[in-house]
């Protein structure tokens, strides 16, 4: 059997049946969340920031992206493959977005793309999906503009933002992008534009109606304790804690002569050991 088609998730929303979306930037993070039953990973441009260090996902390119998503597809057989759009790579022109976009798929072996943008980037979409590229979409706080939108504020709080957010979701659909993230919005506007469109709205920090919802890998892990407190990100373990303190039995246990012991070794014969021990 190969990978879960995305067409599968229409299908899931119209049965009602709820999914999990999570990001994941390499080969053991990928293997883990497939095992664990993910249908859909995305090689997001969150990389930027939580395993790149920078500040925002600006600085992200299409290199990083192609060199991760090569990453997570060798790991897994099942889950759909979604590689995000970096900065720049489709905002400048048409032709460049869409060769882009075909790189991630041909070269980074990816299902699918995401990109950021309503109602003008639709045209976009449209040429992606004609030429054979299923693409997502991506509504709301779109941390690419995190310049232009002044810090990371939630998104559609006036009738007319809520008005315009709608509208991009009916753009992007008949655009044919086969599923949108609705990112930091208020929650009875995310219902309202699940309700109102037939492909899945995937939410992060936008409520408990959307038909899916997607979470940062490092941000739902506990792997950072200090980074910027996330309203919308849910702590399943705290695996920073565990790390730590496992690294710092490994250094307590090397510094003590505890590690390594016999079990850890490797024997020679005592006949070789005789010959090379000097008479
Ligand atoms: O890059 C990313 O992780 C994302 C999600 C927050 C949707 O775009």
């Amino acid at each position: 059997m190969g990978r879960i088609s995305v067409h599968q998730l229409k299908q899931w929303k119209a049965e009602g049946k709820r999914f999990a979306m999570i990001t994941a930037y390499d080969y053991p993070s990928a293997r883990l969340v497939e095992q664990a039953g993910i249908p859909i990973i995305l090689v997001g441009d969150s990389v930027g920031s939580v395993v790149l260090g920078y500040e925002s996902t600006v600085p992200v390119t299409m290199e990083d992206i192609l060199y991760h998503t090569r990453a997570v597809v060798r790991a897994t057989s099942k889950a759909i493959i979604l590689a995000d759009m970096p900065f720049m790579s489709y905002q400048a022109n048409a032709d460049e977005a869409v060769r882009n976009a075909g790189r991630l798929l041909q070269e980074g072996g990816a299902t699918a793309v995401k990109l950021e943008g309503g109602s003008h980037v639709a045209p976009l979409v449209r040429r992606m999906v004609d030429c054979g590229i299923p693409v997502m979409g991506h509504l709301g706080l779109t941390p690419q503009s995190v310049n232009q939108f002044g810090g990371h504020k939630v998104q559609g709080k006036t009738p007319a933002a809520a008005a315009k957010l709608l509208q991009d979701a009916r753009a992007l659909e008949e655009a044919g992008a086969f599923a949108v993230v609705l990112e930091t919005i208020p929650a009875p506007l995310a219902r309202m534009v699940t309700e109102r469109i037939t492909i899945p709205t995937i939410g992060i920090g936008a409520g408990p109606d959307c038909d899916a919802q997607v979470q940062v890998f490092h941000d739902m892990l506990g792997i950072y304790d200090d980074r910027r407190t996330l309203k919308h990100a849910k702590r399943y373990a705290v695996l920073g804690e565990t790390i730590r303190e496992a690294v710092r039995a490994y250094i307590g246990e090397v510094e003590g002569g505890e590690f390594p012991t016999r079990e850890h070794s490797f024997e020679m014969d005592e006949a070789t050991l005789s010959e090379l021990t000097p008479a």
